[in-house]
């Protein structure tokens, strides 16, 4: 039991509700909640909920799609279709936005999100969430059009995720620093655990998806190899590396005890300009990390400063600690203006084991 101490509710209430839209907003995020609580219970029962396994389509991404995923994506249509604080919906699960039609209720946000991230871990039972971010919609109550979703992110009014992990918590931002919320899944109440959290602003640790290393830009390769030289290298110190390939529960750490999240624009694909999507993963984590006193960039740009032209458009992602973020943002600019050379690990210099 949590008396005394205070809920997602309460906390809305106190500084979401008086603001421009706020008692809208307020009531919109506990939707979020309410359809994030009906997530957390169907993956919680696993197997034996019989949702987990694959269907047998594919979403607009070219992914299978997990049964949880499309189950997850009904969730947050159905909560907000009924809810009628929105106008539009998107998501990573639907080719097209969804506009709210008769006799449903159309109100004066737009929702995007990606239901399940990381779903190629469910089956074993390895973290995943939901992330969601919000617009306003246009003035005027008409349908959506897709120009009212391509907005950048500096311009959500709010934004978080959902991890479904040992414990489901929720962590949201509205622009007033980043807030966390366990649920305590006797009473059905989210309960803030994790006030004003503060990313630390140097860390040992890193992210990367290293099997697309050959795919790396020369910045991204020269970072990490400095962090993989450890004390003998440039940084002098020794780096920890970690990946779990659920960005949900990468951010979360990130969150908690500092860190990098690379995924980086590589030539595995030169069609796509990196592997996570812009509108529903990478803006709302964005606006999280910022929030939180961390750095979220493409390498070149402020990833909430782009200018989006698809709503399922991917781009480069590189986040956490700001200090280690700006050195990655350093290296990107050095390489694009022909300086910076890229650093080779000892073994292999002049003097090293392994002479080129
Ligand atoms: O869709 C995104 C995602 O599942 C992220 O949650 C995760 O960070 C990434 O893809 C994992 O990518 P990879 O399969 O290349 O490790």
């Amino acid at each position: 039991m949590h008396l005394g101490r205070k809920t997602l509710s309460k906390y809305l209430i106190e500084n979401v509700s008086g603001t421009k839209d706020g008692a809208d907003l307020a009531a919109l995020l506990v939707d979020v909640a309410a359809a994030v609580k009906a997530i957390s219970a169907l993956s919680a029962k696993g197997a034996l909920g019989g949702a987990t396994g694959s269907m047998d389509t594919t979403n607009v991404q070219g992914e299978t799609q997990k049964k949880l995923d499309v189950l997850s994506n009904t969730a947050f249509v159905n909560t907000f279709e009924m809810g009628g604080l929105v106008a539009g919906v998107a998501s990573e699960e639907m080719d097209d936005p969804f506009p709210v039609k008769e006799p449903h209720t159309r109100g004066p946000f737009l929702a995007i999100f990606d239901p399940l991230d990381g779903s190629s871990n469910i089956d074993g039972n390895v973290s995943v969430g939901s992330i969601f971010s919000i617009l306003r919609a246009a003035e005027g109550g008409g349908e959506p059009q897709m120009e009212d979703y391509l907005k950048p992110g500096t311009q959500q009014v709010a934004a978080g995720y959902a991890l479904y992990g040992p414990a489901t918590l929720l962590v949201i931002t509205v622009g007033k620093g980043t807030h966390g919320f366990t649920l305590d899944h006797e009473v059905g109440n989210f309960i803030l655990t994790h006030p004003d959290i503060q990313i630390p602003a140097d860390t040992n640790e890193y992210a990367i998806n290293t099997s697309n290393e050959r795919f790396w830009e020369p910045p991204v390769t020269r970072y990490i190899n400095e962090c993989k030289a450890g004390k003998t290298g440039p940084r002098e110190r020794d780096f920890n590396m970690r990946w779990i390939a659920s960005m949900v529960a990468e951010v979360h750490r990130i969150l908690i005890r500092g860190g990098i999240f690379l995924y980086p624009r590589d030539t595995k694909d030169p069609s796509r300009a990196g592997r996570l999507r812009l509108m529903y993963e990478a803006n709302p984590m964005s606006m999280v990390v910022e929030q939180a006193g961390g750095l979220s960039s493409t390498g070149r740009e402020r990833i909430m400063e782009v200018v989006p032209t698809q709503i399922h458009q991917r781009i480069a992602v590189i986040l956490g600690s700001r200090n280690e973020v700006a050195r990655v943002m350093q290296y990107h600019q050095e390489h694009d203006a022909g300086k910076g050379e890229p650093f080779s690990s000892p073994l292999f210099s002049d003097r090293g084991l392994f002479r080129a």
